[in-house]
């Protein structure tokens, strides 16, 4: 960049909107969108764009805060490095006005090596998430798709089963497109298929079978509370270990009925209690190792429920379950395998799906309901678990409870069985 005098002068008065700050880093953890349309309802995550038109948009993983980048702001980024710090007198010289520099730091694109509250947070966060092991594209992707106070944007559109909400409405034009154009064909087929080999139908009826076949999503709960010893199989057998071996001397590992990758077992399990025979409402964690659950925060009943609907992202539903439990990554043991790796983000929601799938079955066998969402409010969720959302961070929920014995329409949908 060219060379010059810092904007406004001598260096006390430019450096008076940095504070004592001499040095200067950006983030490695920033995204740019490059934006030609008018997305005057553009939410990538907990932030709310209005018509933004022909721009460049700056995302800072480390403030979940999206801006725009003028080309000013573009070219001071450009000459900062996140690996060695860099003068702020210098940056001025080079042409970089007070304002842009200041800017940057406030919305956490770049950090000062002061000692300011602001300089120190934002240093601690960029530590946390590179000594935690993400690899930054992963990262952002995570924290790029993070929900807050959720529930009004997403709105009946929680109820992904309710399919009467896909015919056109006015409150909601995204319910347009999916009612005009068709959907792919539910069952897929090869066109380009060499041959056919037929394979002969196999009705075997063992439990297992018998299970898969019962499955389902259930979503209408009745106010009788969940049975703690339910609650209580319910855990052991999902999140329970089974065996254990020390495969090297930094390293122990368990085994569980679900599958793990790198037999990690990172995922938790927090239980949010509405309904329980004999416990308390308020958040707990699964504690696997004493079969306890550990009290965290105690709500009463209304809180529980309030929450429990707002960690759903506003899914109803939630409100009726006598339980929520919410499944949570521990990134740092994941991520201790497979450091700055670029499957292992993949590795942690492939470990979700297998409990989840798990819990149903079990749900399924004990009588009593469930349904998964990843539609979460993960950023409210980590709050009222304590999480960090980056060593630790919640990644879906599941409401569940005893079962209405009739499907609800608008909940539950009704099939023409396969014959
Ligand atoms: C990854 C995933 C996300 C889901 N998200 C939601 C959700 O946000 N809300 C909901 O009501 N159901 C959700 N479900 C449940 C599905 O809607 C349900 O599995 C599907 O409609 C098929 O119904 P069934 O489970 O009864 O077979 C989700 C399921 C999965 C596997």
């Amino acid at each position: 960049m060219k060379q010059g005098k810092p904007k406004g002068g001598k260096r006390s008065e430019a450096t008076s909107r940095l504070g004592q700050a001499t040095r200067i880093k950006r983030t490695q953890y920033a995204q740019f969108h490059f934006i030609s349309s008018d997305w005057s309802e553009f939410v990538p995550s907990d932030v709310r764009v209005k018509s933004l038109g022909n721009k460049v948009v700056g995302f800072s993983g480390l403030t979940n805060v999206l801006i725009n980048f003028d080309t000013e702001k573009l070219m001071a980024f450009a000459e900062l490095s996140s690996i060695e710090w860099i003068s702020v007198y210098g940056l001025l010289r080079s042409g970089i006005g007070e304002k842009t520099i200041s800017q940057l730091v406030e919305k956490g694109f770049a950090y000062f090596d002061d000692v300011s509250e602001w300089s120190v947070f934002l240093r601690s966060k960029e530590e946390l998430i590179t000594n935690t092991g993400w690899k930054s594209s992963s990262y952002m992707c995570h924290v790029a798709n993070m929900w807050q106070d959720m529930s009004q944007s997403l709105g009946d559109y929680g109820r992904l089963d309710a399919f009467d909400e896909f015919l056109p409405n006015e409150k909601d034009p995204r319910s347009i497109l999916p009612a005009l154009c068709p959907a792919p064909p539910a069952l897929y087929r090869r066109e380009d298929a060499l041959s056919r080999v037929q394979l002969k139908s196999e009705t075997t009826q063992g439990h297992l079978t018998n299970l898969l076949r019962k499955r389902r999503s259930r979503r209408w709960f009745t106010d009788e509370s969940l049975k703690r010893k339910h609650l209580s199989e319910l855990l052991e057998n999902a999140f329970g270990w089974l065996a254990t071996r020390k495969p090297m001397p930094t390293l122990t590992v368990v085994r569980k009925s679900s599958p793990s990758g790198g037999c990690l077992h990172p995922t938790e399990c927090y239980v949010l209690v509405m309904n329980v025979e004999g416990i308390s409402p308020g958040y707990y964690h699964y504690n696997v190792a004493e079969h306890s659950l550990d009290l965290l925060r105690g709500l009463t009943c209304e809180e529980a429920v309030k929450d429990a609907q707002e960690i759903a992202s506003g899914q109803y539903y939630f409100r009726s379950a006598a339980i929520c439990l919410i499944l949570a990554t521990r990134f740092d043991r994941l991520f201790w395998k497979y450091s700055d790796h670029a499957k292992a983000y993949a590795a942690s929601w492939a470990d979700i799906g297998h409990i989840s799938q798990t819990l149903y079955l079990l749900t399924t066998d004990m009588g009593i309901g469930m349904t998964f969402t990843a539609a979460i409010s993960d950023a409210n969720a980590n709050v009222a678990l304590g999480l960090d959302g980056v060593s630790q961070g919640s990644m879906a929920a599941i409401a569940c409870g005893n079962v209405h014995p009739e499907l609800r329409r608008n909940l539950e949908m009704t099939f023409t069985p396969r014959v």
